[in-house]
């Protein structure tokens, strides 16, 4: 059985792409494969727009993990959790109108059609959700239906993550978010997923966090997605024994 994480935040461009191959990058690095085998690290889109299947086409056979465009599988994304091949699946999707925010109780607040499908199936395989919210106030209403009226509901365990922070413009912003997710009452990750051009690059220039030119900057990319692997790793088995 895999372990699937998912990456949801109804509100668009806010990093989950960004999240999703990068963490997937920094698992498999980790992770590694035997003997010349891939890495047992998958990342599935289920984008119809399909940007990390043209980031992950763009990286072609140095893709340090299995990439799988799952977009129009429903069925596949119904047995996420069975993949034996892999033991991390991470899972990018997009995001959506929230047809009930704009008109209370109307309906499922994931609305209807493939997409909406696809999202069911693939949070009803999820052993964990990470919400990425920027710091800005813009984000904050969508990722608060998002965990509210999605995740909590299902009862599936999540941990927002901030992302896409630039320290060039101070901490006034971020630590408003990071009093936002605590009034909540939910889990925030320590770690913090700073903006750094290199991200914003590296789909065009067909390159995944583990593999930057070298330098002081790419260092730092790293280090983010290091310490949150490792972060959501011991959080999580922590919280299995109970603690
Ligand atoms: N940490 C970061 N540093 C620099 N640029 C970033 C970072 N995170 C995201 N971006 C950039 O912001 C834009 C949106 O990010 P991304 O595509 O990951 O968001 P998304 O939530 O997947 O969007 P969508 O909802 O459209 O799928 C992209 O251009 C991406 O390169
Ligand atoms: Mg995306």
């Amino acid at each position: 059985m895999a372990f699937v994480t998912v990456v949801l935040n109804q509100k668009g461009g806010i990093g989950k792409s960004t999240i999703t191959v990068n963490l997937a990058a920094t698992i498999a690095e980790v992770l590694g494969g035997l003997d010349g085998e891939a890495a047992p690290v998958a990342a599935v889109s289920i984008d119809p727009q399909g940007s990390t299947v043209w980031w992950a086409e763009r990286v072609g056979d140095e893709l340090p993990f299995v990439f799988v465009d799952a977009y129009d599988d429903t069925e596949g994304i119904k047995n996420l959790r069975e993949a034996t091949a892999v033991q991390h699946v991470l899972v990018d999707t997009p995001g959506w109108m929230d047809p009930a925010a704009r008109k209370k109780g109307a309906g499922d607040p994931l609305g209807t059609g493939p997409v909406a499908d696809s999202i069911r199936a693939a949070l009803d395989n999820a052993n964990h959700v990470i919400v990425p919210i920027e710091p800005e106030p813009l984000g904050w209403m969508p990722t608060k239906s998002t965990i509210e009226q999605i995740l909590k509901p299902r009862g599936i365990p999540y941990t927002v993550v901030i992302s896409n922070w630039d320290p060039r413009d101070g901490k006034s912003d971020l630590d408003e978010t990071k009093d936002f997710v605590r009034r909540n009452g939910w889990p925030l990750a320590r770690t913090v997923i700073r903006h750094y051009k290199l991200h914003t690059r590296a789909a065009a220039e067909g390159q995944v966090v583990t593999r930057y030119p070298k330098s002081r900057v790419a260092q730092e990319c790293l280090q983010d997605f290091t310490n949150l692997a490792l972060e959501l790793q011991l959080r999580f088995v922590q919280t299995k024994a109970g603690a």
